[in-house]
């Protein structure tokens, strides 16, 4: 038998300075648990990514299969990624050899779905533009779970895959004046000596 590999972790490092938060990280959490899919949505920079690789990291461990993570930089000015060039990353990471990843993207998404099946896999799929570029890349088995952030509201993967909606707002109040203290710098005010 082949030498167990190490199982993979393609999360990115999770923003400093998380703040808040607290109802949608229980949302997440009901979201996986009822779902497979969770779908976090929002407007532009409202904190979708940060959510997601916040919660991603605390529940890792749930995971012993791994964590896959791809930015398919679907608002970008340019195309984006397409599945077939997140496969490509994804497949090896799962222990495919380079050189063996199908040409196909036909091919590569039914190997991936093979090799999903029986793991227990956390799939973090950031900035994705339609539900087409995401459904390839679900892994196939009931022990994972995946996680789609999007300015969308990707209606398609809540009609084909019961994904579930955990739609962001702006911070409230205090969050977000805690926030801008942290960027000004407001904890200078306390390190000054006493007159
Ligand atoms: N709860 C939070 N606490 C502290 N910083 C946050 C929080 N949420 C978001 N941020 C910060 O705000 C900025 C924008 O957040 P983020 O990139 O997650 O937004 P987004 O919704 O994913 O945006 P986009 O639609 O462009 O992908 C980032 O610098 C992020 O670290
Ligand atoms: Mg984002």
């Amino acid at each position: 038998p082949a030498p167990a590999l190490p199982a993979p972790d393609l999360l990115p490092r999770a923003p400093r300075g998380f703040l808040g938060r607290a109802r949608e990280l229980a949302a997440l959490d009901t979201a996986v648990e009822r779902a497979r899919v969770a779908l976090v949505t929002g407007p532009a920079g409202v904190g979708k990514t940060a959510l997601a690789l916040n919660w991603a990291h605390r529940r890792a461990s749930h995971y012993p299969d791994g964590v896959l993570y791809a930015d398919l930089r679907g608002f970008s000015p340019d195309d984006g990624v397409d599945s077939a060039d997140v496969l490509r990353e994804f497949l090896p990471a799962l222990g495919v050899p380079p050189r063996q990843v199908p040409e196909s993207p036909t091919a590569a998404a039914a190997l991936y779905r093979s090799l999903t099946e029986d793991r227990a896999l956390l799939v973090v799929l950031d900035n994705v533009r339609s539900a087409d570029r995401a459904r390839p890349l679900l892994p196939a088995g009931a022990r994972s779970a995946t996680v789609v952030t999007s300015r969308l509201r990707l209606g398609g993967l809540v009609v084909t895959e019961l994904a579930r909606p955990v739609p962001l707002g702006v911070l409230g109040l205090d969050d977000s004046a805690a926030l801008l203290a942290a960027a000004v710098g407001g904890d200078r005010v306390d390190a000054e000596p006493a007159a």
